[in-house]
């Protein structure tokens, strides 16, 4: 999926990558009791981020498409999704699980929930954002010769 020739994926990326960074650390500053406010920006954030990824996967989706299906690029590529999804459940979770509970968790256990969920999605977010890199700056997807 293009734009004057220029892939859409690189262009939508850097947004839900930024936002999840400030949930994860508003989720954290919530879960360690450092400021009650937290609480709204981690959940903002986090939906901001969660509504761009969806687009930024509709958009590298289609780019798998000008992917050799037996090489290199293509075993990388599938990581890169796979762990792009797996990223997304995290944020997910993190977002519904305290709320998804019924009440049967206490405040300070659902903000510990929710800054686990989002600090696996963080760290597995740095994995996958290494092998989107690599696509680009090492097997050279999405550059025009
Ligand atoms: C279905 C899920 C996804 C697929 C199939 C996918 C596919 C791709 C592809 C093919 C590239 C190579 C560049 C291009 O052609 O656009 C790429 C790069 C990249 N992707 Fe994804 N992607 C997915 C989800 C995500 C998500 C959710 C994020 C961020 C949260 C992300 C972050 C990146 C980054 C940082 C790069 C490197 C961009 C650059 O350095 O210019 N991807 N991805």
């Amino acid at each position: 999926m293009r734009i004057f020739g220029h892939p859409i994926h690189p262009m939508l990326v850097h947004f839900p990558i930024a936002f999840w960074t400030v949930a994860v650390g508003a989720y954290v500053a919530g879960a360690a009791g450092i400021l009650e406010s937290f609480d709204g920006i981690a959940k903002f954030t986090n939906s901001a981020g969660l509504i761009i990824a969806m687009l930024a996967m509709v958009a590298g989706l289609t780019e798998l498409r000008t992917i050799d299906s037996a090489s290199e690029a293509m075993r990388v590529a599938t990581w890169h999704m796979m762990i792009m999804a797996a990223v997304w459940i995290c944020f997910l979770l993190a977002l519904v699980l305290p709320n998804a509970a019924g009440g049967a968790m206490d405040r300070a256990t659902a903000q510990l929930v929710a800054a686990a969920a989002a600090g696996v999605g963080f760290l597995l977010m740095t994995v996958g954002g290494w092998l989107g890199g690599r696509l680009v700056y090492e097997f050279s997807v999405g550059i025009k010769r």
